[in-house]
């Protein structure tokens, strides 16, 4: 028996807390369902395993703040989700959910084989425990003031105003998101992943697929490895999750980290998918044939996780043992952002085309196009509405739709709706067509992830076959000479076959309707085979003379008016007013010079030259310096967060500015006696204002 090789593509599972937008589909799941349809179209035996990912603090905090519970969150959304991607015909094998009783005990094996290995550490750590809520708060959960920038709603790990990655100690005045509770620090044990103990292993692992990956795959994680690999906790506190087993008092209220057990869903997801066909141990020719490639398609904001994280955990696993190994992924292609509009998706603001509201309005094949000739593989795209327009229009109608209509019409019109001539292999030859070229470059397109060129090249034949047709003049032809244009039309109509075949994995529903119309009885679905290349029949015409078309013709795309459009782009004005106006405002303020004081208030504030005498980082808080100033006669200890801006080395011998008589504050049990001032410059860069002088040390400001 002839033997196929397998290949096992995964796709990011997109968290079950709202409906997909248009983003995620050109980033992660269209550009899989082309390679997947692609590879089929060749005759490989492939499947396509994705989910949702229903654990996590996104899935609890979008439950409470719409006042449901978490199940109900993911419940509806992960049906949500798999009704849209079915309908954009993003052809998964499976579709799970990480809420799954198999993906529970999967996760749950994993976790306990790598404990009983001893590869895991404990630590013990303080978190902020919310005394109301009777909980521990996630990072997420807390919301204070920057220590950077003041905004006063700043969140636990991030401040939205001045996007700055905090730890929520580093937050001045903490509260609970969850009751509003001053929350207070508790010790927690957690277990942690020592990434650092598999350095080695992934640095030959990714420098082994060096030229194959992606630049930005390669650079972001060498990045990483660069900078030296550190413990990952994998355990939170948290109600929803994967509970730890373990029946040790510490692991009480436990859950494994989401991205802990994401990752293993799609192992879960494939043991389902060879239960659910009857083979439940088939799921290892996948995951444990080292013959089977594995390719996880994904965006960019998760490559490590996918190219150090995940590969790390079934390191572990691997770790000593002499079977039930698994493999890693061969190939990690991460995409780069589709914007809209010129502007970033954003669900938090609302500013995106969700998935299902599209697919209401237009068909799923003109937006598979459109995206796929916008597909974002080494730099960030754009998704805009005239752009949509114009493809749909100008190349799907006018070209594509147009060619495959005038073959058809005029065959039942004047050549009773039957192949009227064969077509020799040397007719065969098209000018402006190589079809072995063209089989070679659609080959390395796939196959390399390009799959804008991909696309393009099915269209450049559609535009060849559009051209050929209309300087062929068989209209005219006929009337002098009909067996030329018995040989044009014979031509066209394996023109239109081999355009259903080349354009199958971007348009496959119009791919089924083109082949239906030429009177072929099997659809591109039906004639798919491991060991069978379909793509190859592009080598030869495929319509013999005397092959009946069905009687009708049907228009394949419609053309989108402007008065369709006209209230998306309503919207979109919308949406983008709001968003300069938030911009301006934030400008305004930035210029909003604060509130007129008197003499009197401005004297109030006692500025000082200060001396940095020594200067150090402070545990748990990235961005802040602790300094001890001399001021005249005094040493004063002052926090700063200016971290990411200087080092504690050159700080030592600055003058600086010291606001001398601010109340202390204390951040993260540290006193700070004083403020030193600083300007932020372009890019969110701080500069210390260093006033020079000779014997200036300790005088006031006037
Ligand atoms: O970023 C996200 O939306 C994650 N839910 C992706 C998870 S990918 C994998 F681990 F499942
Ligand atoms: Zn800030």
């Amino acid at each position: 028996m002839q033997h196929i090789k397998r290949t096992l593509v995964t796709t990011a599972l997109p968290y079950a807390n709202g409906p997909v937008h248009l983003g995620h589909l050109a980033g992660v799941y269209l550009p899989a369902d082309l390679y997947v349809r692609y590879k089929r179209l060749k005759g490989d035996n492939i499947i396509h395993i994705g989910g949702s990912d229903e654990h996590g603090v996104p899935i609890t905090l979008t439950a409470e703040k719409e006042g449901i519970s978490p199940r109900d969150v993911v419940d509806r959304y992960h049906g949500m989700n798999l009704d849209a991607f079915t309908k954009c015909s993003i052809a998964f094998d499976y579709y799970g959910r990480t809420t799954s009783a198999i993906h529970h005990s999967t996760a749950q094996e994993f976790f306990t084989e790598i404990e009983n290995k001893g590869i895991f550490t404990r630590k013990t750590e303080e978190q902020f425990f919310d005394k109301k809520a009777n909980r521990f708060l996630s990072d997420r959960y807390i919301t204070g003031t920057c220590p950077i920038c003041s905004n006063p709603d700043a969140n636990g790990d991030q401040c939205e105003q001045c996007g700055t990655h905090l730890s929520p100690l580093e937050l001045i005045n903490p509260k609970s998101k969850l009751s509003d509770a001053i929350p207070e620090l508790r010790e927690t044990l957690h277990w942690y992943f020592p990434l650092g103990r598999f350095q080695g292993e992934l640095e030959r692992y990714v420098q082994s697929h060096d030229k194959e990956w992606r630049a930005n795959v390669i650079n972001y994680t060498k990045t990483w490895l660069n900078q030296g690999l550190n413990d990952r906790a994998i355990t939170r506190d948290l109600a929803w999750g994967i509970k730890l087993p373990l029946e040790t008092p510490e692991a009480f209220g436990k859950v494994l980290y989401v991205w802990f057990d994401a990752v293993l869903g799609y192992i879960s997801f494939t043991k389902e998918w060879a239960a659910q066909s009857g083979q439940p141990e088939l799921w290892r020719d996948y995951w444990q044939d080292p013959e089977c490639r594995m390719i996880n398609f994904i965006g960019k904001d998760n490559v490590v996780f996918h190219t150090l994280m995940f590969p790390a955990i079934l390191m572990a696993w691997n770790e000593g043992r002499k079977n039930g190994l698994f493999n890693l992924a061969d190939n990690v292609p991460a995409s780069e952002f589709m914007n809209f509009e010129g502007r970033k998706f954003s669900k938090s603001r609302n500013y995106a085309v969700y998935l299902g509201e599209f697919l209401e309005k237009f068909p799923a094949d003109t937006l598979r196009y459109s995206i796929a000739m916008n597909y974002p593989e080494n730099k960030d795209s754009d998704f805009s509405w005239q752009d949509f327009q114009n493809r749909t229009n100008g190349e799907l109608a006018d070209t594509l739709g147009n060619f495959i209509k005038r073959s058809i019409d005029f065959t039942n019109s004047r050549f009773d709706g039957m192949v009227p001539s064969d077509c020799t292999p040397e007719e065969w030859k098209i000018p402006g067509i190589d079809w072995n070229e063209t089989l070679e470059k659609l080959d390395q397109a796939f196959e390399g992830f390009h799959f804008r060129e991909a696309t393009s090249t099915g269209m450049d034949i559609a535009r060849t076959a559009n051209r050929f047709l209309t300087e062929s003049e068989p209209w005219k032809v006929i009337k002098s000479d009909r067996e030329s244009a018995a040989k044009t039309m014979a031509i066209s109509l394996n023109l239109c076959y081999a355009l259903a075949l080349v354009l199958y994995p971007v348009i496959p529903e119009t791919s089924g309707r083109i082949l239906a119309m030429l009177g072929v009885e099997k659809n591109i679905d039906d004639q798919l085979a491991p060991g069978k290349s379909c793509i190859a029949q592009i080598l030869t015409p495929q319509l013999a003379k005397g092959h009946q078309l069905r009687e009708n013709s049907e228009i394949l795309f419609t053309k989108i008016e402007d008065s369709e459009l006209a209230p998306e782009l309503k919207k979109i004005e919308g949406l983008l007013a709001q968003a300069e106006e938030r911009e301006a405002k934030n400008e305004a303020e930035a210029m909003d010079f604060s509130p007129l004081i008197s003499f009197d208030e401005f004297s109030k504030v006692d500025l000082r030259v200060a001396t940095v005498l020594d200067c150090q980082k402070v545990k748990k808080a990235g961005k802040l310096l602790k300094l001890q100033v001399k001021v005249g006669s005094e040493t004063r200890q002052v926090l700063a967060g200016i971290a990411k801006h200087y080092t504690p080395e050159e700080m030592i011998g600055k003058n600086v500015l010291l606001v001398a008589n601010l109340a202390e504050r204390t951040i993260l049990n540290e006193v700070s006696q004083g403020m030193i001032l600083a300007v932020e410059g372009n890019n969110g860069k701080l500069f210390l204002l260093e006033p020079a002088g000779n014997g200036i040390n300790g005088k006031k400001i006037q």
